[in-house]
């Protein structure tokens, strides 16, 4: 018997937020999404009283798992400045302006080479995660998830232990390009344990959200559930932690740069100029944010003909390398555009771990060791990236 929101709501009456009010009278919550013993919703409160509503959200959340036909429930906590009040600013806040936070409460790297938050504060990592890099492109559709998934596999195959996060709320890929149709269990009620495929520790927004749920996301709450993706899920020990990032350079993704303590982002573009520019805007989003980019890959860079094995340069090959060259930053390799690697990607075998010893399989893997070799790199000294705003 699926869960109402009407049933949600009236669970929630017994929660009662820091001044004693019951939860729902609170006008701190959003809609209440309700659905196929799924259940989520926000709560938004003002910056500074953080802190005192965490327990009202772990509150919350029991009690709605509690409620019969509940699978899962996310309850993500939000801020918000209040208009006119003090200069504590949402992370929203700071995206919108499009700019780098300055002066001391600047987003960079610390004394230690710490990244701070946008408010400041030291960025916390995830326990037991060495490294955590971004696959990112300034457009959508270029084949960041494929990248990011046969990246991962490629790492994995190098010996490292090797997480992969998909933080595509609006349109998360996983679930399909690894063909994982179940729902992660619960430690103790209140940590998730992640899914493992081809040695892969998993995890995405999409194991709890089904497609069909409307996405009613909007930036702060994207946030949160970032957030708890990566500091409630027991990832366990990693070398490093892939991160399939949603398409675009707007300020949900630059929010996200800056929420997450990443080690350094990857940009995948196709070779055409339109895309290339667009991967321009991603490195620029990730050096506003002093993320070093660990290299471009050009995805779908040329034809090999499946009957005779002859490359054809159908879009004008090579734009990446040499945008690369010019901006400085590291060129990680060419993945051609093949039918194998569509099929294989989107029937959820991903070549890396189906076709080990083929060809596409190689070019990834070569990926992953120029990643590792970069990240080792960033770990001594960020690249220099030149960049024209
Ligand atoms: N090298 C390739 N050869 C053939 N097909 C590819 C290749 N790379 C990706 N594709 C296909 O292109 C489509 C888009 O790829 P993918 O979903 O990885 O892109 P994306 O950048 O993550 O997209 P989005 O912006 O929607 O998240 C998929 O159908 C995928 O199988
Ligand atoms: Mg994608």
């Amino acid at each position: 018997m699926a869960v109402t929101k009407e049933q949600v709501l009236a669970s929630l009456n017994g929660v009662a937020s820091p001044g004693g009010i019951p939860l729902p009278q609170t006008g701190t919550l959003s809609e209440v999404v309700a659905g196929d013993g799924k259940v989520f919703f926000s709560i938004t409160v003002d910056a500074a009283e953080v802190k005192a509503w965490e327990g009202v959200r772990k509150r919350a959340e029991e009690v709605v798992r509690a409620l019969p036909g509940v699978q899962s429930a996310l309850v993500a906590l939000t801020a918000e400045r209040k208009a006119g009040a003090a200069p504590a600013r949402s992370p929203q806040s700071v995206a919108s302006q499009g700019v780098a936070p300055q002066g001391g409460a600047a987003h960079g790297p610390g004394p230690a080479g710490a990244r701070t938050g946008p408010r400041g504060e030291a960025m916390l990592g995830v326990p037991g995660v060495e490294a955590i890099i971004a696959v990112a492109s300034g457009k959508g559709g270029v084949g960041k998830s494929t990248t990011a998934v046969n990246l991962a596999l490629g790492l994995s195959a190098l010996g490292l232990k090797v997480g992969i996060l998909d933080a595509d709320i609006y349109g998360p890929s996983l679930p399909k390009l690894l063909a994982i149709k179940e729902k992660p269990q619960t430690i103790g009620g209140t940590r998730l344990k992640p899914i493992t495929r081809y040695g892969l520790t998993v995890m995405s927004i999409g194991f709890l959200i089904d497609e069909e749920t409307p996405m009613i996301w909007r930036g702060p709450m994207v946030i949160s559930a970032l957030t708890q993706m990566l500091r409630e899920v027991e990832w366990g020990a990693l070398d490093v932690m892939v991160v399939d990032m949603p398409p675009g350079t707007g300020d949900a993704q630059l929010t996200m740069a800056q929420q997450v303590p990443l080690k350094g982002a990857i940009i995948v573009s196709t070779p055409q100029d339109l895309a290339l520019i667009d991967a321009r805007r991603g490195i620029a989003m990730f050096k506003r944010v002093n993320v070093p980019v660990l290299g471009i890959v050009e995805n779908m860079s040329y034809f090999l003909c499946p009957e005779c094995g002859t490359r054809s340069d159908i879009f004008s090959h090579g734009g990446a390398r040499h945008e690369a060259e010019r901006l400085g930053v590291p060129f990680l390799g060419e993945v051609p555009l093949h039918m194998t690697i569509r099929e294989k990607s989107d029937a959820g075998l991903p070549v890396v771990a189906t076709e080990p010893d083929g060809p596409h399989a190689t070019v990834y893997r070569d990926i992953a060791a120029r990643v590792r070799d970069q990240l080792g790199a960033a770990g001594r000294a960020a690249p220099k990236i030149v960049i024209e705003a």
